[in-house]
């Protein structure tokens, strides 16, 4: 039994004392706990792909910053990986690919992951849940097939996604073909992610911003709500897809139990797309840059817009590696602080 399961009673839309708390990318650099941690592996895929520094950073903001939840440190591209596309993360740059998919043959040589197949990351799992003993939820979480498509069309992050999206107009069978390869795959891992202890799932949508609104329900909607289908009957599913507000009323149609909002759509104008479902979000990371005074400000008009039930605090998208980790305490305590009845 969770002792805090504040976050699981928001998604399922029961009644809280006072809405959770967690922040996208909390394990990460503006904690010097986690740069001494990553220090010790030879580089980020090796960091990632041992189980016990992996269970380490996923703990440290629950301890330092207070959150309500743990999320799992790992990463959205070790799915293509495991298919058969391997990946570098290149300091200061991000991710590169040195294969890319181009043509149906790549496509038809690609694996349907298995759970198995990322058995440092179920480990990684069982063992911070272990260690979590129970104090608050387990976050697990996938990148969804879209997003994972673009990177590996593209090979590494772009503005544009041009040449993804030249895929998805020029080859729209071999896309689709592709896509539910991921599909698929995502699935038998998120499975394993439950099974390993995994509370409750999110799947990062961060390029769903560049597509138009038709292309996204055909290319990344349609996916997304297979993978709620087949995930939801087990544990809460959220689906946060970055700069695509415009989706929000079909998102809601899905089996997902919570929807994430980045900082481009305002709670009042979300709260009448949403339907019953939970909403996640939405500060901007940058309002964390500001003064206490503007950060109260800007926060207590947030939360009151939400409304203490059916919500999930947390920005917008993930922290900047150059934030103050005083600040985000900051912004945390005022959360869990507030006043709801006044
Ligand atoms: O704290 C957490 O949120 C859990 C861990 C987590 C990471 N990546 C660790 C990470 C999560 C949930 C992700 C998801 C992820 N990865 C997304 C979706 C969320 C989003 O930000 O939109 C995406 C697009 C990726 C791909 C990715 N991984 C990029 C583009 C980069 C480089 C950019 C950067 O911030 O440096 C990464 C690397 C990465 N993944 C880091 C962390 C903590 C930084 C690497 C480091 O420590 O050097």
């Amino acid at each position: 039994m969770l002792k805090n399961d504040l976050l699981i009673r928001a998604a399922k839309g029961l009644e809280v004392e006072r809405a959770p708390v967690w922040l996208m990318r909390q394990a990460g650099r503006i904690l010097p706990e986690y740069k001494a941690t990553r220090a010790r592996a030879k580089n980020f895929i090796d960091f990632v792909k041992t189980p016990e520094l992996a269970c380490e950073v996923s703990i440290q903001p629950v301890d330092i910053l207070g959150v309500d939840a743990a999320i799992i440190f790992s990463d959205i591209l070790v799915i293509p990986e495991a298919m058969g596309l391997p990946y570098q993360m290149i300091e200061a740059k991000g991710p590169w690919f040195e294969n890319t998919i181009k043509s149906k043959a790549d496509v038809d040589k690609l694996k349907i992951a298995d759970a198995g197949d990322l058995d440092y990351v179920i480990k990684a799992l069982q063992l911070t849940k272990k260690e979590l003993n129970n104090r608050v939820p387990l976050i697990g979480f996938a990148g969804a097939p879209w997003t994972l498509f673009a990177y590996m069309i593209e090979g590494s992050g772009s503005k544009t996604f041009s040449k993804a999206k030249q895929f998805l107009y020029t080859q729209p069978e071999t896309a689709h073909l592709l896509l539910e390869k991921i599909t698929q795959s995502t699935i038998n891992y998120l499975k394993g992610q439950v099974a390993a202890g995994a509370d409750i799932l999110q799947l990062f949508d961060s390029w769903a911003g560049v597509l138009s609104p038709d292309m996204y329900y055909e290319f990344s909607l349609n996916y997304i709500s297979k993978i709620c289908d087949a995930l939801s009957p087990l544990v809460p599913v959220t689906v946060f897809a970055k700069d695509a507000h415009y989706a929000t009323e079909k998102i809601s149609q899905t089996s997902c139990s919570s929807i994430g909002l980045d900082w481009t759509i305002n709670p009042q104008s979300a709260r009448s797309q949403a339907g019953n479902k939970t909403l996640q979000g939405n500060a901007d990371p940058c309002l964390l840059y500001a003064s206490e005074e503007k950060i109260i400000r800007e926060t207590n008009q947030m939360l009151k817009a939400f409304g203490k039930n059916k919500y999930i605090c947390n920005l917008g998208h993930g922290l900047y590696p150059d934030l103050d980790k005083e600040k985000v305490k900051f912004f945390v305590d005022l959360v869990k602080n507030y006043k709801w009845n006044s």
